[in-house]
């Protein structure tokens, strides 16, 4: 346990689960008070130096409260990593829009409210950050994927924007752009569709799909004073696939 953190606080949406639980136990480990947000009741760790709030990170009042709850355990907030996401959907010839609407809602909208919310407080930090989980998925696109592509797609001008807005204060925003890795969201792919793990091991220059850490590293990485120079930035963690066309 290293102490890079110690005394920072942090938000880590969707943190019950894959990228966020791993990247929460990091934080937690490197000496950082954690907030993990979830929709779901049942948690899946037991670690009690992390607080917890179920929320659906798409409804329109929780980013306040989440928000509120952090101020209220720790008196700050510094970093603010939105991470929570789902997928789905259908060619948009027959997508419903309520399934559209989810996706973005949860992947987009959250994002900006959540931010919103959180910026009078990390403008206040002497190491203010916020990271968004973005996608391959930010550049690339899918047949069946619009709202998922579209989502992540804006998270990207999302966070640029939020970088030249937060600048000035010393605030930095950035994004992650991960390839396939193994978590939640992907386990029906890998469990039932066999050619999954080996086209995404294929298109990986290092032959491996992605661990949660790999992720979680690289958020930590941002959230260091390593990275005080780093804003605006577009972080691909994919093995090298987004290079393998
Ligand atoms: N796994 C991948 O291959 C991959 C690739 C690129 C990007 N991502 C992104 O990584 C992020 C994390 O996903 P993951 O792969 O760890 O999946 P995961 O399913 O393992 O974890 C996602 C977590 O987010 C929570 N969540 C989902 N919707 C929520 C909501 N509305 N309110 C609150 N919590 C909610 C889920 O309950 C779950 O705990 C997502 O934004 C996803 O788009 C994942």
């Amino acid at each position: 346990m290293s102490n890079v953190h110690t005394g920072f606080s942090a938000i880590v949406t969707g943190g019950n689960s894959g990228i966020g639980k791993a990247t929460a136990e990091r934080l937690l480990n490197e000496g950082a008070q954690v907030l993990i947000v979830d929709q779901h009741a049942e948690r899946t760790w037991t670690h009690p130096a992390l607080g917890y709030i179920q929320a659906d990170v798409a409804d329109a009042s929780s980013a306040d409260l989440i928000v509120q709850q952090m101020i209220k355990n720790t008196g700050r907030l510094d970093y603010l990593i939105n991470n929570a996401g789902m997928v789905g959907g259908a060619p948009v010839e027959t997508m419903e829009f309520e399934t559209w609407q989810r996706i973005i809602d949860v992947n987009l909208n959250a994002v900006f409210r959540l931010s919103k919310s959180a910026i009078p407080h990390l403008k206040m930090s002497p190491r203010g950050r916020i990271v968004n989980i973005g996608s391959i998925m930010s550049q690339l696109a899918g047949v069946g994927m619009a709202a998922y592509t579209a989502s992540k797609h804006a998270i990207a001008g999302l966070t640029k924007t939020l970088a030249l807005e937060l600048g000035p204060h010393n605030v930095t925003a950035n994004y992650i752009q991960p390839g396939a890795i193994v978590t939640g969201i992907t386990a029906p792919a890998i469990n039932q569709d066999p050619t999954f793990t080996t086209f995404w091991e294929g298109k990986s220059a290092l032959g491996r799909l992605g661990q949660p850490k790999d992720i979680a590293n690289a958020i930590n990485f941002l959230l260091t004073d390593d990275a005080d120079f780093i804003t605006a930035h577009g972080l691909s963690v994919d093995g090298g696939v987004m290079v393998n066309p």
